[in-house]
């Protein structure tokens, strides 16, 4: 599998207009107007509001079935007719992090469904994970997802049934980012 590095930055440019930043728990980011997802951790070009980091990794709480399902549902990032996004990072208490791999795998999907809730979703949202912690960031995933305005409700609905299962007891920062393509 290849390691792609990605860093989403904050500030007065950029490829996707911020419409609206909602913080959930904990610190909210700097204000920014615009924001620009580029892969690579090179500094920007303009002296940016935040500037967060991440890169693709292989999946935990994945069985095999689980996963070829993915593959056969999911849709690519890019779409022409996806013209709204949303950034989503989040970081996980210490008590997640404290937990087994087991234990984590049965909140996440036997209890939370989180994989069987979000497969509902496919192919309307796109969708990409990037890990953070590893890299001492602020977060430790950023979460990215992509659709048409006619899917703008049914994300909605998507993240508040996420927000109000077991797994979410574990989130200690969260901050929504609805963006939508400048070009
Ligand atoms: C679009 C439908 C969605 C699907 C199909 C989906 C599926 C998945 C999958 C397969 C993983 C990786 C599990 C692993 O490592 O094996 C994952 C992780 C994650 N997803 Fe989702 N998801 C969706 C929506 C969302 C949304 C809307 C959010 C945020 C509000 C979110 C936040 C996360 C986070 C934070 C993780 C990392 C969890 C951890 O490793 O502790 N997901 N998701």
């Amino acid at each position: 599998m290849q390691v792609v590095h990605i860093s989403f930055i904050g500030g007065s440019i950029g490829d996707w207009r911020i419409t609206a930043a909602q913080t959930l728990r904990g610190a909210s980011l700097p204000t920014a107007a615009f924001l620009t997802r580029k892969e690579g951790f090179e500094q920007p070009t303009a002296p940016p509001a935040w500037h967060l980091r991440g890169f693709t990794s292989n999946l935990r709480y994945t069985t095999a079935s689980e996963a070829a399902e993915l593959a056969g549902r999911q849709a690519p990032l890019g779409r022409s007719d996806s013209r709204l996004a949303a950034l989503i990072p989040i970081r996980k208490s210490e008590a997640w992090w404290a937990l087994g791999q087991d234990e984590r795998r049965a909140i996440y999907e036997e209890r939370s469904r989180h994989t069987s809730i979000g497969m509902e979703y496919l192919p309307r949202i796109a969708r990409k994970l990037h890990h953070s912690r590893d890299l001492g960031e602020p977060f430790d995933f950023l979460t990215w997802f992509e659709f048409g305005e006619a899917d703008a409700g049914a994300f909605d609905e998507l993240v508040g049934r996420l927000r109000s299962t077991e797994e979410w007891q574990y989130v200690d920062r969260e901050v929504d980012l609805r963006l939508a393509r400048v070009v």
